[in-house]
């Protein structure tokens, strides 16, 4: 009975606290993955703005080369470190077929006839209008260690999420630390008392029936009645703090990781091929709701893609993770790939909603997203590393507060908050208004 009241105790309290160990062990990585992506890519690139090279590279290249997969043309990773390693080549030489391969091919150039005829003849666009610096910018970009995403925002996003995850976890070792000094003080206090009585005792000579052989331990701890009383209390207070505990959490969300119908990652799309939220939920910007995308939206790109590259995929979600994924999709709009033609038997995808606050709640995200400025990332972690998407805010009542409270409002260049932000901040005599100073914490706001 007592083994099992402990290994239930053992289980709330690691419940409790897995949550909060999983963000602060992420939180702690990227942080190292930040600083050590700082450190090399300034070590790495020399010349050339890697972001604007980025750019670049999708505008006019992309079409036929990606970073690491071959395609039209040879995958461009590192592409002047490996011609110069390999081929002897130099960065002239890059200018020069950039802005005219086909030139380069006809002055009889060894490795630029080689790589012609490698891939079949296909002749690569030329870029006339390309700058030196130009191309510099995307050698920079090409040269980039390979892509971690993003984190700076997790910091920020932890201290809402931790709020409640962490607030319950650290309580319940003060609530555990209290009970426990105060039950020794307890112990402690008996043992005086009992020697005070016997010097008492003894001075006034009364006759003490010591026991010869000693009673064990556990028969003395079972016949102390208030030892007894103590530690019935101690397991009442805790049992009830546990039960409350878990109470709390119901109707808490945080972490629910479904899986989905179509194994669809945000690892892949949002991280590594770097697609931007708003090109699926792109509704976010001007409406209430943020919304799935429907699958036409998929089939813009997967009409010819079907394949994890082994880059892709990782070890915990391997390349069959992804096998047949893309033929759930094909199948879900009809697609038929031998022909190339839609059959017109659609099967919608039920895709699990994971974000659900109650009706009773008021929550808008043109609101956060467009008038705010809040990054997607604050509220919903770091999606861009998430193969499966998990719900990474506790989504309660106090986690918006909170936020309202610590979030200044962007008033700056929007006409709309000139008047009111001088009236309030006068009234509050500050800077700055907090959401919550401009009304974000009224009832009415939020509610219904
Ligand atoms: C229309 C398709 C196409 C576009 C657009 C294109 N390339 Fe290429 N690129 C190729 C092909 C194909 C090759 C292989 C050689 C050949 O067949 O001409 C190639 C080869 C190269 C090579 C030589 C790589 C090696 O490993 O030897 C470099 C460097 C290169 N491209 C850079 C670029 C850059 C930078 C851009 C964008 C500014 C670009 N390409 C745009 C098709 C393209
Ligand atoms: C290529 C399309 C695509 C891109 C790009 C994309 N998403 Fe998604 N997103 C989806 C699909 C499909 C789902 C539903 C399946 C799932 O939950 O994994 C989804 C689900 C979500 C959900 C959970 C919705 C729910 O059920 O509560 C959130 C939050 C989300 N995306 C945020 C983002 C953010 C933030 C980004 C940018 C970093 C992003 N998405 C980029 C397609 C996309
Ligand atoms: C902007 C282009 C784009 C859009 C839109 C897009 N994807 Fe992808 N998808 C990719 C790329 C690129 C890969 C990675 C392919 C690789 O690296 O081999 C990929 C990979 C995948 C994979 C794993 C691939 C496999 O071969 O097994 C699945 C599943 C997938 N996408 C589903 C979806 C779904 C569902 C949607 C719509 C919500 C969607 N994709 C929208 C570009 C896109
Ligand atoms: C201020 C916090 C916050 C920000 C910023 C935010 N979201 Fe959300 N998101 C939420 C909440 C809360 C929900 C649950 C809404 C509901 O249940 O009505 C949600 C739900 C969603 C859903 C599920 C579908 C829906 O609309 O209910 C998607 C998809 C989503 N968000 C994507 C995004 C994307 C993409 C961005 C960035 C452009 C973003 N979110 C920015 C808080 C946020
Ligand atoms: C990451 C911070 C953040 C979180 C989390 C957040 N909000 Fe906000 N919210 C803001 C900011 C900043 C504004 C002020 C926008 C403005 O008007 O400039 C705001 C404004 C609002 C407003 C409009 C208030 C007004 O005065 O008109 C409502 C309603 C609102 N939020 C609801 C919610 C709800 C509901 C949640 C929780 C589900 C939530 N917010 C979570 C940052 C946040
Ligand atoms: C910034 C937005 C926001 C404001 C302001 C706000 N609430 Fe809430 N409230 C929420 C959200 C979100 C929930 C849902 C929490 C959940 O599902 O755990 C909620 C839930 C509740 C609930 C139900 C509690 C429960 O556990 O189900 C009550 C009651 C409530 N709010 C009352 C109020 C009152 C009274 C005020 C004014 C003093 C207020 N709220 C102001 C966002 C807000």
């Amino acid at each position: 009975m007592k083994k099992s009241y402990q290994s239930l105790e053992v289980n709330l309290i690691s419940n409790m606290k897995k949550v909060v160990h999983r963000k602060l062990g992420k939180n702690i990585l990227s942080l190292g993955l930040i600083i050590l992506l700082t450190l090399t890519t300034s070590l790495s690139a020399q010349d050339g703005d890697p972001a604007k090279g980025k750019s670049l590279f999708n505008a006019n290249c992309a079409a036929c080369h990606k970073l690491d997969k071959k395609m039209t043309g040879p995958a461009l990773r590192n592409v002047e470190q490996r011609l110069s390693e390999t081929e002897g080549l130099d960065r002239d030489w890059i200018y020069a077929w950039i802005k005219n391969s086909s030139g380069v091919i006809k002055s009889g150039d060894a490795y630029a006839n080689k790589i012609y005829n490698e891939f079949g003849g296909a002749a690569m666009t030329a870029f006339p209008q390309f700058s030196n610096a130009d191309i510099d910018n995307i050698l920079a970009y090409t040269a980039e260690v390979k892509k971690e995403p993003a984190a700076a925002v997790a910091p920020v996003a932890a201290s809402g999420a931790a709020q409640t995850g962490a607030s319950s976890g650290i309580s319940n070792e003060i609530i555990l630390g209290a009970l426990a000094v105060l039950f020794m003080l307890l112990a402690a206090g008996l043992f005086l008392v009992n020697k005070t009585l016997r010097r008492f005792a003894e001075a006034q000579n009364i006759d003490l029936p010591e026991s010869t052989e000693r009673t064990p331990l556990w028969k003395a701890f079972i016949k102390n009645q208030f030892l007894m009383f103590v530690v019935a209390i101690f397991f009442l207070l805790s049992s009830a703090y546990f039960v409350y505990g878990y109470l709390s959490q119901v109707g808490v969300d945080q972490g629910y990781e479904p899986v989905q119908p179509i194994h669809y990652s945000h690892r892949i799309h949002a991280g590594d091929n770097g697609i931007d939220c708003k090109y699926c939920h792109s509704s976010a910007r001007v409406s209430k709701h943020s919304g799935i995308p429907s699958l036409n939206v998929c089939m813009n790109c997967h009409k010819s893609i079907y394949e994890v590259a082994p880059s892709t995929a990782t070890e915990e979600y391997s390349k069959e993770f992804y096998d047949g994924e893309i033929q759930k999709l094909y199948k879900a709009v009809g697609w038929n790939d031998a022909d190339q033609k839609y059959t017109g038997k659609t099967q919608p995808v039920k895709w699990v909603r994971i974000h659900n606050l109650p009706d009773f709640v008021y929550f808008n995200h043109s609101q956060h997203v467009s008038v705010a400025g809040v990054e997607c990332q604050k509220c919903h972690g770091p999606v861009e590393e998430m193969e499966v998407m998990y719900q990474y805010s506790p989504l309660t009542m106090g986690w918006c507060i909170e936020c309202h409270r610590s979030t200044n409002v962007k008033v700056k260049d929007n006409a709309y908050y000139d008047k009111i932000h001088e009236e309030l901040s006068k009234k509050y005599g500050v800077e700055n208004l907090t959401a919550a100073q401009m009304g974000g914490l009224e009832c009415g706001k939020c509610h219904y």
